[in-house]
């Protein structure tokens, strides 16, 4: 629910791109405006047109597309919206960019490119005046950007799902070392008692513990990350965690990406609930134990005090 009524004025237009049209529109419906008419479609060769079906000429312009996998399609298409907004003099293009991808290529490693800094330039060089995100891995990546970068916390939301279904002799468990500020906020909020592994990744899909922190013999554990993509992180942390004396397994994470078999990964490891969020499309599956949040009251709010120009940050 937001927290006052959103009144936009004849500069508003909320455009959604390929990425996730349905949380667009639910986002749409929150804020009780249609979504702007566009066209994008892909030529024979691969390359993408966009267009937009109505004049966006001074206006306040947003874009919903998470940059989700295809990933590269989809943040093409992305700055293909912000280059066709900016040459058609929008006043502002805010990018609502609820999943940023490439946001784990964050740091220098040898020999290879920090692609999140490249992407935000990307994005800056686009026109895109200010970056609506949530959960970015790292906090660090808003200082790739010259622009307001504004990133939202799906905590509160996923702890609002998960209220009432989780037992009571609970822990709390960072799957490694960058998530335990969001992890110490979900302990604290849910009053359990907070894990820490370290893990070492080996490869794209196979990461290795290192070490565990924190008693958890006996307890049912809720693992929080940022993401699921193959599931690697969270089955080598049910392993250790089972072999740490653990009983059962909850998940929650906000971006829900899954490739590949990884539902069939974490339902083999025996996990009881996964509850991630609608920032990406979460691929359908056959499996009860898989619940989706939506954040398009979260996202709808945001927009609605960026519009107001209210404060985003203390959305808490
Ligand atoms: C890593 O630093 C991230 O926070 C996630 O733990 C990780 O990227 C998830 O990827 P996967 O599911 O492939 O292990």
């Amino acid at each position: 629910m937001m927290d006052g009524p959103f009144i936009p004025g004849d500069d508003f237009v909320l455009f959604a791109g390929t990425a996730n049209p349905a949380l667009a529109e639910a986002v749409a419906r929150e804020l009780g405006v249609p979504l702007g008419g566009c066209r994008i479609e892909h030529f024979p060769d691969g390359e993408l047109s966009v267009r937009l079906l109505e004049s966006v000429r001074r206006k306040e312009v947003y874009v919903i597309q998470p940059t989700a996998p295809p990933v590269n399609d989809m943040l093409v298409e992305l700055l293909a919206f912000a280059d066709a907004c900016r040459r058609s003099a929008a006043a502002r293009v805010t990018a609502v960019v609820p999943y940023f991808g490439y946001a784990r290529a964050d740091r220098r490693r040898r020999r290879e490119p920090i692609t999140a800094s490249m992407v935000a330039a990307l994005m800056q060089t686009a026109g895109i005046d200010h970056v609506l995100s949530v959960d970015l891995h790292t906090p660090q990546i808003e200082g790739f950007f010259q622009i307001p970068v504004d990133s939202l916390s799906a905590v509160g939301p996923i702890c609002d799902a998960l209220a009432g279904t989780l037992p009571a002799d609970l822990a709390v468990v960072s799957p490694d070392a960058g998530r335990v500020k969001s992890a110490t906020e979900f302990a604290h909020r849910l009053g359990a008692p907070l894990a820490i592994i370290m893990k070492r990744r080996e490869s794209g899909t196979h990461t290795e513990v290192t070490h565990l922190v924190g008693e958890v013999r006996g307890r049912a554990c809720l693992i929080v990350d940022d993401m699921i993509s193959t599931g690697g992180t969270l089955v080598s942390s049910i392993h250790a965690l089972r072999e740490a004396g653990a009983r059962e397994f909850y998940i929650a994470a906000t971006h829900g990406l899954l490739v590949g078999d990884a539902c069939e990964r974490l339902q083999e490891a025996g996990v009881t609930r996964v509850v991630v969020t609608d920032t990406v499309r979460v691929p359908q599956r056959e499996w009860s134990a898989l619940r989706v949040v939506s954040l398009a009251p979260l996202l709808a709010e945001a927009i609605r005090r960026m519009v107001h120009r209210e404060s985003v940050s203390e959305m808490g």
